[in-house]
């Protein structure tokens, strides 16, 4: 099977930007599987689907016309890509995530990515469910404070309001959340390394994963 790197931890602590460039430095895809939750939260949103009904929300996900076009996120051909980065659904997106038919409804999805010449895979799930035969797989973590200033710069950047506060609270709600959920909880696999990103830039953080990908 192709290789693949998984890169799980909890919101905001760098995944994305991380993933994208160990991807970049290896020339492999990668796969942002919250995008595929916050998307299906806006399509949800979207059809006006009750966000409290398991299968119709697994339906939605079933049914997701997406594609994954270098910065756009295509869902039916409209670019979504800023409106997923939303808090709210954000914050949708972590609620329906705790539903079990949506996560067996992404997980095919998930693993088509797969492809040669490799995939970095960020996410909770990454190295325990989706690809548990990953030969790397890395648990990125940081501290709240840290991951709340980073959101809401990025949030900023995006031209959506942000406050400090608020995020802190969302943040410590969501971790909450994604670690006491009885369908893949968010934990480390028993073979990742824990990265603690807190004090460490981005350069040398993807450092950290690339070396530990050529030792
Ligand atoms: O980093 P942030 O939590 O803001 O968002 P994300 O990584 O885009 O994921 C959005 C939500 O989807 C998270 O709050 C998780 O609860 C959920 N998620 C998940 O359950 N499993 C994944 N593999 C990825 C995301």
């Amino acid at each position: 099977a192709p290789p693949v790197i998984t890169i799980d931890g909890p919101t905001a602590s760098g995944k994305g930007t991380i993933a994208h460039r160990v991807a970049s430095a290896l020339g492999w895809d990668v796969l942002d599987s919250g995008a595929l939750y916050r998307l299906t939260a806006l399509a949800v949103r979207q059809l006006g689907v009750d966000a409290d009904d398991e299968l119709a929300v697994a339906q939605v996900a079933a049914e997701l016309d997406v594609a994954f076009q270098g910065d756009l996120v295509l869902l039916s051909d409209v670019d979504v890509a800023a409106l997923i980065r939303q808090e709210e659904i954000g914050n949708l997106a972590s609620k329906v995530a705790a539903y079990p038919p949506l996560r067996h409804a992404l997980l095919e999805r998930q693993r088509a990515f797969r492809r040669l010449p490799g995939l970095v895979a960020d996410g909770r799930d990454m190295g325990t469910v989706v690809f548990p035969d990953a030969p790397l797989k890395i648990f990125l973590v940081a501290d709240v404070q840290a991951r709340a200033e980073r959101r809401c710069k990025q949030l900023k950047e995006k031209g959506f309001s942000a406050n400090l506060p608020g995020l802190l609270e969302d943040m410590r709600l969501r971790d909450e959340r994604d670690r006491s959920r009885a369908s893949a909880p968010l934990v480390a696999a028993p073979d990742a390394h824990i990265i603690d990103s807190s004090s460490l830039s981005i350069d040398e953080t993807v450092n950290v994963v690339l070396d530990h990908w050529s030792s």
